[in-house]
């Protein structure tokens, strides 16, 4: 059981003080933050990449889980905001010598760090943290169990805003294993809150939430009935690591079934997107075709990532101001 996040997430004046969930937020929030990593986008291109917004701050990066994009991204993010970095990983924390998620936390917040961005396996990690650490420390859930990945699911909205212009009228479909994912519970929020037309979960009923229909979400495990006249098309990992048991009947034949090919993406509108969180399973939930096709976005949404999470911390740390 997830603790409730909304209410912890902010200050006693309502300002957004944690980023642990995406549900319950408003939409101004998630535009705020939007519009804020567009100002940011350019300065990949730029000679010199920093301002100062971060500068005397400490981000410890807390990682118990693998990462690439959001492990990096963070660092690359908190580097351009001009804060020192830290960078924790399992193998190199005291962890693994019996010390708790929150004993560590504390042990770091000792040293005058300010920001910790935490994934762990368990849901509710990042929560835990931020329920017990003082009042001017702030907390990035960078995914936790199955429960949040709110900052993927923010890069992907401005992914999308910045492919399609904005999420009214916009059909979206999220393919795949569902029931393990973070990223999508993430995802259905951000597009619900943010207003799109309507949103397709398609995969096998295995590895579909059976409450999820109440998050106001169609359901079909039909991929021809479900790509139809969808705008975004979402695919998800196959979390093996996360399953108990034999959820899905052969790797080949959820491939056939499910594995995105150019001839199931046919259903779809001639100008979809091809969207993947990452890391992408080629010849299982995607063909390379697909994922290196010109309707794929999956690498603008690593660059992109970049952005929102400085935009993210910006605005946690209070310099909300442009750039
Ligand atoms: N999308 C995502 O969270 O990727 P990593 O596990 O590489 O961070």
């Amino acid at each position: 059981m997830v603790p409730s996040d909304s209410k912890i997430q902010f200050d006693h004046q309502g300002r957004l003080r944690h980023f642990l969930t995406i549900n319950g937020l408003p939409k101004e929030t998630l535009v705020q933050i939007l519009d804020t990593a567009e100002s940011f986008i350019s300065f990949g291109q730029r000679e010199i990449r920093k301002v100062p917004l971060l500068r005397g701050k400490t981000v410890v990066n807390l990682f118990f889980e693998p990462s690439t994009r959001t492990r990096t991204t963070f660092e690359i993010a908190a580097k351009r905001l001009s804060a020192d970095v830290i960078n924790l990983s399992a193998a190199r924390m005291s962890t693994s010598k019996g010390e708790s998620i929150l004993d560590t936390a504390r042990t770091l917040e000792a040293m005058h760090t300010d920001l910790f961005v935490v994934r762990d396996s368990a849901s509710g990690a990042s929560h835990l943290i931020a329920s017990h650490l003082p009042e001017h420390v702030r907390v990035i859930n960078a995914g936790d169990g199955r429960h949040a990945h709110p900052t993927q699911a923010m890069l992907d909205m401005f992914t999308i805003r910045r492919e399609k212009g904005g999420f009214e009228g916009l059909k979206v479909a999220i393919i795949g294993d569902v029931l393990h994912s973070r990223v999508a519970r993430s995802q259905i929020h951000a597009l619900s809150t943010l207003g799109v037309d309507e949103i397709r979960l398609i995969g096998p009923r295995t590895l579909i939430p059976t409450e999820v229909e109440a998050m106001g979400v169609n359901v079909t495990s039909n991929m021809a009935e479900g790509l139809s006249g969808i705008d975004v098309v979402m695919m998800l990992r196959l979390q093996r690591e996360r399953m108990d048991g034999q959820l899905v009947p052969s790797e080949q034949e959820y491939f056939n079934r499910y594995g995105l090919t150019d001839d199931k993406l046919s259903y779809a509108n001639p100008d979809a997107i091809v969207m993947h969180p990452g890391p992408i399973n080629r010849g299982l939930e995607i063909a390379s075709s697909v994922a290196d096709g010109d309707r794929s976005v999956i690498l603008s949404q690593v660059t992109n990532g970049i952005a929102v999470r400085m935009s993210i911390m910006a605005k946690l740390m209070g310099g909300q101001e442009d750039p």
